[in-house]
């Protein structure tokens, strides 16, 4: 089988890594990939969001099966327009992609299906918010609408940067278009919980539970990043919670994406909070999360391609979905400076003993030469029977990998193992 997967990060690295256990399975083209991902796939420039390119791709390339990891291109239609075209594809199509695609809408469908989440506002005027958040309780969330690289939430701790958030948002709009609509959000605490699911829009299976570190800093301090590691699964997330979340949160997301006539085929992701009222939806992705997946898919004993053509063909109910009772942990390298500025073009030194273990997010090759091209350069995976070994080991891996300005947190998990 030929198989093409667009994307270009380390979580499309690791679902490469993993698709290629199926023996059928012949060629992996990436598109875009990166200057990491050489050895597992054919690189080709062309973008993710370049969908007529894509399309055209996919057929001149006999492609048998197509994977669409990111946000953009699954809220742009591009399993939409690769399906017209006969080529069968692992992600939801445009209409189902919503759900990630407008905090607008997931906000209200929550609501209307009585799904637990956040109380919030929707405005589309900044003179209206800027009146609302004079009376509001503080600290106060404020989101804007639209897909925004991941960096559209805005904790405001007080009264003066909310205000400041909805004027950057809604008119400086920072985040360009997906900032005309805003919505404003009730403040929630408690331990955060990825879970990431396959769904065939009549069958939901729920994968092993995730936990995100998103501040850059140890202790969880600094700025926000896209992700810094994640171990899994996350000890917060007992069985009973488990099977709460199954009964007052999957399932009826499933059945009210069905219900709206936007059935969701792929990977729903539902970012949680454990309140102390319950667990509640903080976001919802159309899509594998990063460096979710690269906890994970390690841990997935079944075969991913046989899975995700199940989902593919409505056959979820008879496929298996096992994953191993094991710990994951995933240390993420970034470039010293992220999320701010900082400097690449250096060289990247992996070694054999760990590159199956490796997902390489931002690299570039250079006359054969692995070098820096992003913020967060690549993530490191260990597994082991415990969370302390898997811990261990990705630290102890991570030792192998070098390359100049390297930043990473030396405390990924350690709020886990305390809550064992
Ligand atoms: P999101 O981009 O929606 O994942 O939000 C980024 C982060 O903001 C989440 O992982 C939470 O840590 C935080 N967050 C989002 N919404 C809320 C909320 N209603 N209450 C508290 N924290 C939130
Ligand atoms: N790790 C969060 C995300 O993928 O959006």
């Amino acid at each position: 089988m030929r198989i093409m997967v667009v994307g270009g990060g380390g979580r499309e690295h690791t679902i490469i890594k993993k698709l290629k256990e199926n023996k059928s399975v012949s060629e992996i083209f990436a598109l875009p990939g990166n200057g990491g991902m050489a050895a597992d796939a054919t690189c080709v420039p062309i973008g993710a969001k370049e969908i007529d390119k894509i399309v055209a791709f996919a057929l001149e390339n006999k492609i048998d099966y197509a994977v669409v990891a990111p946000d953009d291109p699954l809220v742009l239609g591009c399993v939409d327009e690769l399906n017209k075209v006969g080529v069968p594809c692992f992600g939801p199509d445009k209409k189902a992609a919503i759900i990630e695609g407008s905090k607008v809408f997931s906000k209200n469908l929550m609501k209307k299906y009585g799904i637990p989440t956040a109380e919030y506002n929707v405005f589309s005027e900044p003179i209206a918010a800027l009146e609302f958040v004079k009376t509001c309780a503080i600290p106060t969330v404020i989101k804007a609408d639209g897909l925004a690289l991941g960096k559209g939430v805005i904790i405001a701790m007080s009264r003066d940067e909310a205000i400041n958030a909805i004027k950057s948002i809604m008119e400086d709009r920072i985040f360009g278009d997906s900032g005309s609509n805003i919505v404003i959000e009730e403040f929630l605490t408690g331990p955060e919980v990825s879970v990431l699911a396959f769904t065939d829009g009549k069958t939901l299976k729920p994968m092993v539970s995730s936990m995100d570190h998103k501040r850059a800093g140890d202790n969880d301090t600094g700025l926000n990043t896209g992700g810094m590691g994640t171990v899994a699964p996350n000890p917060y997330y007992t069985e009973k919670i488990a099977a709460e979340c199954m009964e007052r949160i999957f399932l009826p997301t499933m059945a009210a994406m069905n219900a709206e006539g936007r059935t969701f085929k792929g990977c729903l992701y539902f970012g949680l909070m454990l309140t102390p009222n319950g667990p509640k939806v903080i976001e919802y992705n159309c899509r594998f999360g990063d460096p979710e997946t690269q906890v994970v898919l390690p841990l997935l004993e079944s075969d991913l391609l046989t899975v995700m053509q199940a989902v593919t063909n409505g056959t979820l109910d008879k496929t298996e979905v096992k994953f191993a009772d094991k710990h994951a942990c995933c240390v993420v390298m970034a470039s010293k400076g992220y999320p701010q500025k900082y400097d690449s073009g250096f060289e990247i030194k992996i070694p054999d003993c760990v590159a199956d273990s490796v997902f390489v997010a931002g690299a570039r090759l250079d006359d054969g030469v692995l070098k820096t091209a992003g913020g967060r350069v690549l993530g490191v995976t260990a597994t082991a029977d415990t969370l302390k070994g898997a811990i261990d080991g990705a630290y102890e891996k991570v030792k192998n990998v070098s390359f100049e300005n390297a930043y990473y947190r030396s405390d990924i998990g350690a709020r886990a193992l305390k809550a064992k």
